[in-house]
């Protein structure tokens, strides 16, 4: 098993540092366009493996796509990250050419690749990767929902004092801080309604935290975030290589489903060796379909922008 990197900043070293300690494959490839960036952290991180381990072996490269060839599962998090005042959605200009360019490259080498996106504005980028490269839609996962219900369940802990691995909660809906929707009503501590142990205000306060959960640390860092969504990006190429068939909620090519044609957006989906396999149907109350509606048409006027670049 093959995975490749893109992009050797933060995030995308923080997602091969956790697929190198998982052993989930026996080469990464870790790609930047910096001289000498992705070959200097591939050392770094392979001077960790006596430490902790591992086999994986973690190759660096200065953008010669020639060493990710025969890449089985390929995670794309090149382009800038957003400072602290700047939505993911201003990165839109800049990062939709590198995203472009990085999917084209990938796929002259590795064609057969399930390619993973982390790159903002996520949800366009996504929808970018699909319509410029025209692979089946079940290869082009958008990472942002995975991220967003991670810090759901975080914001959950806290108030109920729990485990967040003993936690059941997805956030769909785009990866932007008024797009994103914490399906509250959905949540579950060991099977039990969250609802039925937090107030109202309680529970408002969960689902702003959880909206702003990544402008909120880009303020606190001064750049955006990279442990959890480094840990997303590998949870999603676990299930892949492993074949877990675990449910995440991604962002999707919706061809009707959830009421929504020609966008990406997130919906919980299972996630196996072809890439994403299943989409789960929550039955959406009015509410939260208008809020669904809400974000699917704030992320197409954002990809529009795609046709004036
Ligand atoms: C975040 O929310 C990087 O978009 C990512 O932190």
């Amino acid at each position: 098993m093959k995975v490749t990197v893109v992009g050797a900043g933060a995030v995308g070293a923080t997602t091969a540092d956790n697929i190198a300690r998982k052993e989930l494959c026996t080469e990464l490839v870790l790609l930047d366009i910096k001289e000498g960036l992705a070959e200097g952290k591939a050392q770094d991180m392979m001077q960790t493996a006596a430490l902790l381990g591992f086999d994986t072996k973690i190759i660096g490269s200065t953008n010669d796509y020639s060493k990710t060839a025969g890449s089985n599962v390929v995670v794309i998090t090149s382009g800038i990250p957003r400072k602290p005042g700047m939505t993911r959605e201003d990165l839109i200009g800049t990062n939709a050419g590198i995203v472009k360019g990085v999917a084209e490259n990938i796929l002259k080498y590795s064609p057969d690749a399930i390619i993973i996106v982390i790159s903002n504005p996520m949800d366009t980028m996504t929808y970018l990767a699909l319509t410029a490269t025209g692979l089946p839609k079940h290869r082009i996962i958008g990472m942002g929902g995975t991220l967003d219900s991670s810090r759901f369940k975080y914001q959950l802990s806290q108030h109920l004092g729990c485990s967040p691995a003993d936690l059941n909660a997805v956030v769909v809906g785009g990866h932007g801080d008024t797009t994103m929707i914490p399906l509250i009503r959905y949540a579950t501590w060991n099977s039990a309604p969250v609802t039925d142990f937090l107030s109202a205000e309680q529970q408002q306060q969960i689902v702003n935290d959880t909206m702003v959960g990544g402008a909120t640390l880009t303020k606190l860092i001064g750049t955006s975030a990279w442990y959890a969504p480094g840990a997303a990006g590998a949870a999603l190429v676990e299930s892949i290589v492993r074949d877990q068939k675990k449910s995440f909620t991604c962002c999707v090519s919706l061809e009707g489903e959830y009421g929504q044609t020609d966008i990406c957006l997130g919906v919980p989906v299972t996630i196996g060796k072809n890439g994403w396999e299943k989409m789960l149907d929550y039955q959406l109350n009015a509410d939260e379909q208008a809020a669904f509606n809400k974000s699917a048409d704030a992320v197409r006027s954002m990809n529009e922008v795609l046709k004036t670049l």
